[in-house]
């Protein structure tokens, strides 16, 4: 299967909700008649199965992720990516694969955790190199906002975390910050709460980006505390 072997479903803007052949679109403005009621996890049209799920928010072409679900084949993966033409890249590999444990959200990530994510429903949270938004008037479009933390914090289980990569500095800040700041999380590495290297964590397209230019990454991990 080839990325283009999927084709956009929606003509014009009437678009709706739906999740089918391992892929889950979730519109930003859907029809008001949307009726799709998310039949969770284990329903055989999802997993089919009560494995532990893992979400990685911002996947890209999948590359991780893609890796992580072969080598973890008792784990559940959901990759979140807005975009459909690098969706589509995801579903190509969940195709060639043959990964039962992958399915690919074709949404915007917080949009997609409000509405469907259940409370405690979530084993672990992953973001690699999101967009950083590097001018301060576009830091509200990064995907790090109080907000979506304490959206975090509702789906993960109990003493589960949330690991959060970078190559850019000021987003590492910003992170630091904001997580500092909620009562919900505690950082996994001391000061300055990030390592530059993770063995075995697994590479990702814009990973192997940044490191052949020289760039330093930043891994950050925060536990979620029991409140
Ligand atoms: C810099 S790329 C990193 C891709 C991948 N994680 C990697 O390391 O190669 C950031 C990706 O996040 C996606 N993205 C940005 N904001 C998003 C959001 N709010 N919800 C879902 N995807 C988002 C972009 O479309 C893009 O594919």
């Amino acid at each position: 299967m080839r990325p283009d072997d999927l084709k956009f479903p929606f003509t014009g803007n009437e678009r709706y909700t739906f999740l089918s052949n391992k892929i889950w679109f979730i519109p930003w403005l859907p029809l008001d008649s949307d009726t799709f009621a998310f039949p969770g996890w284990s329903h055989p049209d999802v997993f089919g199965n009560d494995n532990p799920v893992c979400v990685e928010y911002c996947s890209g072409n999948g590359a991780w992720i893609a890796e992580k679900a072969i080598e973890f084949p008792l784990i559940n993966w959901v990759a979140v990516e807005k975009k459909f033409a690098r969706a589509r890249k995801i579903w190509s590999k969940i195709k060639n694969l043959e990964l039962a444990n992958l399915i690919v959200i074709c949404g915007e990530a917080r949009n997609a955790t409000k509405l469907y994510f259940g409370d405690q429903t979530i084993e672990d949270l992953y973001i690699n190199f999101p967009d950083p938004w590097p001018k301060s008037r576009h830091a509200k479009h990064r995907i790090i906002q109080k907000e979506f933390v304490q959206e975090m914090w509702r789906v993960l289980r109990d003493g589960q975390s949330l690991t959060f990569v970078t190559d850019d500095p000021p987003y590492s800040e910003w992170l630091i910050e904001i997580m500092g700041g909620d009562p919900g999380f505690a950082s996994q590495f001391p000061e300055p709460f990030f390592v530059n290297e993770q063995p075995n964590y697994g590479s990702s397209y814009f990973d192997e980006l940044w490191r052949a230019k020289g760039r330093a990454i930043r891994y950050h991990q925060f536990k979620k505390l029991k409140m």
